[in-house]
């Protein structure tokens, strides 16, 4: 299931070997610089770092550009995110790459004028595409699997030689994120490989010490590896208790094994877990306990005053409806409200981060209040995959 891609294994080869030879990496000195890699290596762009940070970068003279494109391929589930980065100048004219919504998002500074252009087809469904960018004159140009272009065009009155560096950087920018036009968070969960930078053919530098694998297929979901969970305020969701709380999990529970759901109001013991184990799912509620075999489609919790209503999708069309009434808590949709709903792992004492029993596995897609859970609201750790799964 978890399959390591091979450009990646070449990556790693190729850093153990410049080791070895005690290769100094050619460029700008070594500021930000741990290791060398091939341009080509495949990068998972959502690896753990200061946000802005750059996985890599690397650094060349103008004058010795042969080409003006560059070209390589993504994937990913994520309509969001920052893929690459150049400039000139030491950061005075800079080149955005971003997905916005799922549409490429160019923005460009040149002489002080920035200028920013979205549009082509959305990216983000999860195949690779290629995309090609290049510099023509005026105009920036960026092709996407050999056919939609998107270009920017900008005058300038004088005439440039090139010369001085040119920065490039994937995943992240050298230069203040005030800067950028238009914002969007930086952090993408997906993977860019095959990458030909220019013609360049000397390594990069990464700023981390290793470089994350790509899984080698992906579905949409969140991802669980077992080393953690996401942790929401519950009175995001729920502005008034009296309105109840819905939550719909999709997946096939048969295959996931841990917590997958806790809430904890603040001062008292866990009040509701849901945790999959052997293939039946335990659903916790005070005293109440339901257990469930073969959900392999969705769950959908209902809380209300005096009621929690359970709906379980099985294989066949089927649908049971479980419900615990009266609740023995009145007014305990008043307490969560104050409280902390987590999804996969439990929730510790206290008010700190601490979890255990942590998921592994994958959940399509989590909906509460009717509406998918944006893991950009909670604090997460950084193992979890928000928008894709392996497959
Ligand atoms: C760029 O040029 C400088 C001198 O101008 C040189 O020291 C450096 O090695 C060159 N870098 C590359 C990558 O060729
Ligand atoms: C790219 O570099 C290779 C050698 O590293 C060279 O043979 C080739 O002509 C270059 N291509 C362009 C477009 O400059
Ligand atoms: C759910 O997982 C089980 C166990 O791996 C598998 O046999 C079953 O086909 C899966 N069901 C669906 C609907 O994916
Ligand atoms: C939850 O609320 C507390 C207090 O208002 C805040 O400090 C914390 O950052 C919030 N957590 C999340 C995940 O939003």
């Amino acid at each position: 299931m978890v399959g390591f891609c091979k450009a990646m294994a070449g990556g790693l080869l190729f850093t153990l070997s410049l080791t070895l030879l005690g290769w100094e990496v050619l460029g700008q000195g070594n500021r930000w610089g741990k290791k060398g890699v091939s341009g080509e290596a495949t990068v998972y762009l959502g690896q753990d770092r200061d946000t802005w940070r750059p996985l890599m970068h690397t650094t060349a003279n103008l004058s010795e550009i042969t080409s003006i494109s560059s070209s390589f391929q993504i994937r990913t589930f994520d309509p969001e995110g920052l893929i690459f980065y150049g400039d000139t100048k030491n950061g005075e004219d800079w080149f955005v790459l971003s997905l916005k919504d799922g549409f490429p998002l160019m923005q460009v500074n040149k002489k002080d004028v920035p200028v920013s252009v979205a549009g082509g087809p959305k990216l983000n469904d999860g195949k690779w595409h290629t995309l090609e960018l290049s510099n023509q004159g005026e105009f920036v140009i960026l092709v996407v699997d050999g056919s939609s272009r998107l270009v920017v065009g900008m005058q300038s009155k004088q005439l440039e030689v090139p010369s001085g560096k040119l920065r490039i950087a994937l995943g992240g920018i050298l230069i203040d994120k005030e800067k950028i036009i238009v914002q969007f968070k930086p952090h993408m969960d997906g993977c860019v490989r095959d990458g030909n930078w220019l013609n360049l053919s000397f390594p990069w530098e990464t700023e981390v010490e290793e470089l994350w694998p790509c899984y080698e297929n992906i579905q949409p979901g969140i991802y669980f590896p077992g080393t953690g969970l996401a942790i929401f305020n519950i009175s995001v969701f729920l502005p008034e208790a009296d309105h109840g709380l819905k939550i719909g999990i999709w997946g096939n529970f048969s295959q996931m094994h841990g917590t997958i759901l806790s809430i904890k109001a603040p001062g008292q013991e866990l009040m509701f877990t849901l945790a999959a184990k052997s293939k039946e799912v335990t659903l916790t509620f005070g005293e109440y306990k339901i257990q469930m075999k073969d959900v392999v489609k969705r769950l959908v919790m209902t809380f209300q005053t005096d009621l929690l209503q359970v709906l379980q999708d099985f294989d066949e069309p089927k649908t049971t409806t479980v419900s615990i009434s009266p609740v023995r808590h009145p007014g305990y949709l008043t307490t969560w409200r104050d409280g902390r709903l987590a999804i996969g792992g439990l929730l510790g004492e206290g008010e700190d981060n601490v979890g255990s029993q942590f998921l592994t596995g994958c959940l399509e897609k989590v909906q509460i209040q009717g509406r998918d859970l944006d893991l950009d609201l909670s604090v997460r750790h950084i193992s979890i995959s928000p928008h894709s799964c392996p497959a």
